[in-house]
């Protein structure tokens, strides 16, 4: 059976000296096999450089003399380009500063043209493949480790975050719900009836309920970050969703004497959505515009059709954000004020998560002392 025979390595020489050249191609035909090698000849400075960045050889021979330019230089802007292809410096006549010059740019050797016989120029050839070999085997594995790294320290951050959220917005329905049931047991030795115990009920099922919403917000946190969140998606309209996510919010608007209006036509294109992920994008959206919109302000929510998605908009025009900390504002556990009014500063980073696992897009425009938009963008179903 034949061996399936071995590429030849591409070898690019930069030189400009048409004899020194033919004199490399015979050295490159005394090789001994088997490694062969295909050696191509570029004859100036420019063209050298735009073959080096073309990346496609896996070695270069750089002559140091190039008309008015000298290879140091070429090998600084290939350095500058972060081209990573070996490069051996040849020199007319020895000169340990070219030498020095050459080594402190990268060049992975350097060789006195005079000196240059078949054998040496194979095996620097051989050695700097091989070396380069090794060192990109180090970078890869620096950069997995990096990864790891940081990988680690997100699950880290994340578990001393959880640490914090437990110790801190656990505890406080906790201790609520405590209370309610340290009064419910005074008010049952008494022989209260059963309308007294309304009151502490209604307190211990909203303790429960956001206890259980930052549960989920944690989960959900958790499957975005290991890329677990699953989609279920079918083809909706639009304004199904907004209609319901309204229907969710709209005593609490009223209760802050906060005007929550939707201009949705029924005409939009069908999204291609999880209605139950993207209602939750909807609801932390009012929700926080809710927080952070005084008494007497307006939240107003629109969509647009786009290019292959639908954008919606949900506007306030309350606080604002401080320009020099939008920029946060989709990372997880951020809050724009320590212990911004009840919350964990995941809402947005989920929203980014869902909208991520949709193919759309989440960003925000505000002005500190005037209001905020988000914006975000669904995809829409494909003919
Ligand atoms: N409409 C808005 N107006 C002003 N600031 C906002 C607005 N939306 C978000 N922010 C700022 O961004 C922060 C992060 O919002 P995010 O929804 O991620 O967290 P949260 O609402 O604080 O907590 P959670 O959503 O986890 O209950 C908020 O705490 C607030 O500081
Ligand atoms: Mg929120």
């Amino acid at each position: 059976m034949s061996r399936p025979t071995k590429k030849a390595t591409p070898v690019l020489l930069i030189d400009d000296d048409e004899d020194d050249y033919l004199l490399t191609r015979e050295y490159f035909e005394d090789f001994e096999r088997p490694r062969r090698y295909e050696l191509q000849w570029a004859s100036t400075y420019d063209e050298g450089l735009q073959l080096l960045q073309q990346a496609d050889h896996d070695l270069c021979l750089l002559d140091y003399r190039l008309g008015a330019r000298d290879g140091v230089e070429l090998l600084q802007q290939a350095l500058d380009a972060e081209c990573s292809t070996p490069i051996i410096m040849l020199t007319g006549s020895g000169n340990r500063a070219v030498d020095n010059a050459a080594m402190r740019h990268g060049a992975a050797d350097y060789l006195v043209k005079e000196e240059i016989t078949p054998v040496l120029l194979e095996r620097s050839i051989r050695h700097s493949l091989e070396r380069h070999r090794i060192l990109e085997k180090q970078r890869t594995l620096a950069a997995e480790n990096e990864r790891l790294y940081r990988k680690a320290k997100r699950a880290l951050d994340m578990r001393d975050e959880i640490h914090r959220i437990v110790a801190h917005d656990l505890r406080g329905p906790l201790s609520t719900m405590g209370l309610a049931l340290q009064l419910m047991e005074r008010l049952a030795s008494k022989g209260a009836d059963g309308d007294a115990f309304a009151n502490q009920l209604e307190t211990q099922r909203l303790c429960i309920s956001q206890m259980n919403r930052l549960i989920q917000d944690l989960l959900d946190a958790a499957r975005i970050d290991d890329g677990r969140l699953s989609l279920d998606r079918t083809a909706y309209q639009p304004v199904h969703i907004v209609e319901s996510v309204l229907d969710q919010h709209r005593i609490r608007a009223e209760d802050r004497s906060i005007e929550l209006v939707a201009n949705i036509s029924d005409e939009l294109p069908h999204i291609d959505a999880d209605a139950r992920r993207i209602e939750q994008v909807f609801s932390n959206l009012i929700g926080n515009a809710l927080k952070f919109t005084p008494e007497g302000g307006t939240i107003e929510i629109t969509a647009r059709t786009e290019e292959d998605a639908v954008c919606f908009l949900v506007e306030d025009n309350g606080r604002g954000i401080p320009e020099e900390l939008q920029p946060h504002l989709f990372d997880r556990f951020w809050q724009a004020e320590q212990g911004d009014l009840d919350g964990a500063g995941l809402g947005l980073a989920i929203c980014k998560g869902i909208l991520d696992a949709h193919g759309g897009r989440i960003w925000a425009e505000s002005t500190e002392g005037e209001g905020t938009t988000f914006f975000f963008t669904v995809p829409t179903v494909s003919d």
